[in-house]
């Protein structure tokens, strides 16, 4: 560590500022004062530092907790099919955060991964790509109240943060997506890199199931039901995130971009008032516990994309939030605004595996560390020219689907924006994955289950005044039963596709731990049993500084200006009033380009 900060230090010394620099310690930043300063190079941050340094006279700083997402071990943060080892805790990629006991859980404490590193989360996460429905969009709109964040506006944003990119095996891909849904932006976006040995019983149980399991060519139109293939984050055989696709290409040739990491935001100062209200316009940071503190200022903005959990931390470490309750941890109240942390949105998945025959080309002999030659061949083909297994994020269809309109579960209304939204979504993967102990032989296949629209509703707090002290971290899981009844149906409904036709003779048998679920006599005593035991969380936090047109609640404006104060905006997944009724990051990407553009617009830059 000591030898890259000398490294950096040579390269000011040499180049002067000359061309945007990746700090390593605060002391190095020459001029203090920035035109604007974005927290967290995170999803959303790359993007807005990317775009407004588009303007060579804008000068922007980002401020990064985490380190870079290139050198030791970030092949896990390459690999498609080492994704689920790119979020592992206590790594160095990951903020180890852990939550409080889960009561629906049997008080089970999980794990709650967010991204420490270049990139945030799109470093980190299961790439897998979903914008939501138009009816999702349309929500946001009305509850927002600006129809910019409309399906049918959005749809510009979307396009502009990412483009298709074929398969790396070289395959036909005109069947797995819509050309017209895509764009020209800076995310590489691809179907699997590898065919598998489900593609084909899937997409035949689409054709013998229409009904229920209807085909949707490409579930990114804004109409979401159905299944589709996986669609995920990658391109050239590797992962494509913020810190690859937005940061890398320009944070050497432009002058006006500086990122500094290893480096924390600790609060926001306020600098005085403005228009009669708190104006921040200072941040300070530092790089541990008890290390010197520096201040940083923005001639216009502070830009918050500290990601769901990081930024309404910052937010009440600053005296923003609830002021009793900062009263308790000995922190002055600046702005009232009792929703930051609330509103914490978060889906539960569940996994369930089956026994398939021991001869199939399944993903296993790899993931599970069965054949260590075979993992040895996989990662040489990799590393000679990013094709093969490896190129695979683990999944190769996803499914989004809504209750019945008759079920019982919507008769006190329907939680889910309208009906181009899903209630729950199916994936099936060729390999075992799931929260139990995995199996160390054997080959399988994986179904994974997701609330997409829970109601149940979380927190974050803090549990000390000290910004190196985790908050405590609730997403609350099941708290209702709302969510309970769609998980026992979502169980329900992957039953029926795996018990169809085309799997049979090749699901031998459910793995021991889900015989009862899958027996066709089970009860919803027994199904609620597995999801109490094997629920974990899918990290798709979102909400706790929620955008709402009402003046009297919400943490951010239509624009996602901090309410009753001045100074700040606040761009990442804790704007989000509701989760898109799919995976979120899609919508982060939409909502920075978006913002990107009404900065500029506002400054005339
Ligand atoms: C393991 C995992 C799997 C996921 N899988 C998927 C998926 O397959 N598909 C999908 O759509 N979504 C997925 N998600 C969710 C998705 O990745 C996130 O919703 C999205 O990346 C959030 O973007 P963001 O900009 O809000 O925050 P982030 O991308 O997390 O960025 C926040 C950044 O701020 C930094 N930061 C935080 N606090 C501070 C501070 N005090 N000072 C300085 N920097 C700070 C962080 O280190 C981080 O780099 C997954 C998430 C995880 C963690
Ligand atoms: C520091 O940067 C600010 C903002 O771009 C600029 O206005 C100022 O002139 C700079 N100061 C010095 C000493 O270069
Ligand atoms: C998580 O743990 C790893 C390994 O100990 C460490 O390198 C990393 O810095 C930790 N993350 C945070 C945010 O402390
Ligand atoms: C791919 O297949 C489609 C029909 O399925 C065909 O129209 C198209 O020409 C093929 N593309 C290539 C590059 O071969
Ligand atoms: C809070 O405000 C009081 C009164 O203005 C002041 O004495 C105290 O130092 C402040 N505390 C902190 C932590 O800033
Ligand atoms: C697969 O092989 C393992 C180990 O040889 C054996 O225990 C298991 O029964 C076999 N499974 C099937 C489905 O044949
Ligand atoms: C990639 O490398 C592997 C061997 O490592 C080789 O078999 C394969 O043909 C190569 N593929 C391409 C497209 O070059
Ligand atoms: C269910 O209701 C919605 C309107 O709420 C309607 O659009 C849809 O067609 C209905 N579905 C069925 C299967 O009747
Ligand atoms: C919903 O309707 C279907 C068929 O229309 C019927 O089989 C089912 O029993 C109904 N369910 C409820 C809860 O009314
Ligand atoms: C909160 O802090 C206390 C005291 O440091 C610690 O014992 C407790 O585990 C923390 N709670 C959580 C949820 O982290
Ligand atoms: C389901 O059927 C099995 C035998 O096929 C039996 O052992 C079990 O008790 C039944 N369970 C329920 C809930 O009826
Ligand atoms: C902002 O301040 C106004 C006027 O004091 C107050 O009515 C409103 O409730 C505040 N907004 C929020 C979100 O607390």
């Amino acid at each position: 560590m000591k030898k890259g900060l000398h490294q950096v230090s040579l390269l000011c010394a040499l180049f002067g500022t000359s061309f945007g620099l990746l700090l390593t310690d605060p002391s190095q930043v020459q001029n203090t004062t920035y035109d604007f300063i974005v927290v967290g190079a995170g999803t959303a941050g790359n993007v807005i530092a990317a775009r407004l340094t588009e303007n060579p006279s804008t000068r922007v700083l980002v401020i990064e907790a985490g380190g870079s997402n290139t050198g030791p071990n970030s092949q896990n943060i390459q690999v498609p099919l080492f994704a689920p080892q790119a979020s592992l805790p206590n790594t160095r990629f990951d903020w180890n955060y852990t939550t409080i006991p889960q009561k629906a859980l049997n008080n089970q404490v999980l794990a709650y991964a967010r991204g420490f590193v270049l990139g945030g989360s799109s470093s980190t996460n299961l790439m897998t790509w979903t914008r939501g429905s138009r009816d999702d969009f349309d929500r946001f709109a009305q509850v927002i109240g600006d129809s910019s964040y409309s399906w049918d506006n959005m749809v510009q944003f979307f396009k502009k943060s990412e483009q298709w990119v074929h398969p790396r095996d070289g395959r036909n891909d005109s069947d797995e997506f819509n050309p017209a849904v895509h764009g020209n932006g800076p995310v590489l976006i691809t179907t699997e890199g590898v065919t598998s040995v489900i593609d084909d019983r899937v997409l035949a149980t689409t054709q013998q199931l229409p009904a229920e399991f209807p085909f949707n060519l490409d579930s990114n139109s804004g109409d979401l039901l159905g299944v589709a293939w996986l669609q995920s984050s990658m391109g050239g055989g590797s992962r494509s995130s913020s810190a690859t696709a937005y940061l890398a290409p320009v944070l050497n040739s432009r002058q006006n971009l500086d990122v500094l990491i290893q480096t924390r935001a600790t609060k926001l100062i306020q600098s005085g008032s403005s228009q009669g209200l708190p104006q921040f316009n200072t941040l300070e940071v530092g790089q541990t516990s008890s290390s010197k503190r520096f201040t940083f200022t923005a001639r216009k903005e502070i830009i918050l994309s500290a990601g769901a959990v990081g930024t309404p931390q910052i937010l009440m470490l600053s005296g923003i939030g609830n002021p009793s309750d900062l009263a308790k941890l000995g922190i002055n109240s600046t702005v009232s605004l009792p929703d930051v942390g609330k509103n914490l949105i978060d889906q539960p998945i569940v996994s369930a595996q089956y026994i398939v025959p021991n001869d199939t080309a399944t993903l296993d002999p790899i993931t599970l560390g069965e054949d260590p030659n075979a993992a040895a061949a996989a990662l040489s083909q990799w590393n000679a020219n990013k094709t093969g297994p490896l190129t695979s994020a683990g999944s190769s269809h996803i499914g989004f689907f809504r209750l019945p309109n008759n079920s019982t579960l919507l008769q006190n209304g329907d939680p889910s924006a309208g009906p181009s939204s899903s209630h729950y979504e199916l994936a099936w993967q060729p390999e075992w994955a799931g929260a139990q102990t995995p199996p160390t032989s054997g080959r399988y296949v994986s179904n994974i289950h997701v609330v997409t629209t829970p109601t149940s509703r979380g927190s974050i707090t803090l549990n000390s005044s000290n910004p190196f002290t985790a908050p405590i971290i609730d997403p609350n899981f099941f708290a209702t039963d709302y969510d309970l009844g769609v998980m026992v149906a979502a169980i329900r409904s992957a039953l029926r596709f795996i018990k169809a036709k085309p799997w049979n003779g090749f699901v031998l048998a459910p793995v021991p731990g889900f015989a009862t679920v899958f027996a066709d006599n089970s009860s919803d005593a027994d199904v609620v049993t597995y999801i109490r035991q094997f629920t974990r969380s899918i990290h798709h936090t979102a909400g706790t500084a929620a955008a709402n047109k009402e003046q009297g609640s919400g943490v951010v404006d239509a624009n996602l200006l901090l309410k009753n104060a001045t100074g700040v905006r606040i761009v990442d997944a804790s704007v989000f009033p509701f989760l898109p009724s799919a995976h979120p990051i899609a919508g982060v990407y939409g909502f920075a380009e978006l913002l990107a553009q009404k900065i500029k617009t506002a400054y005339n830059i």
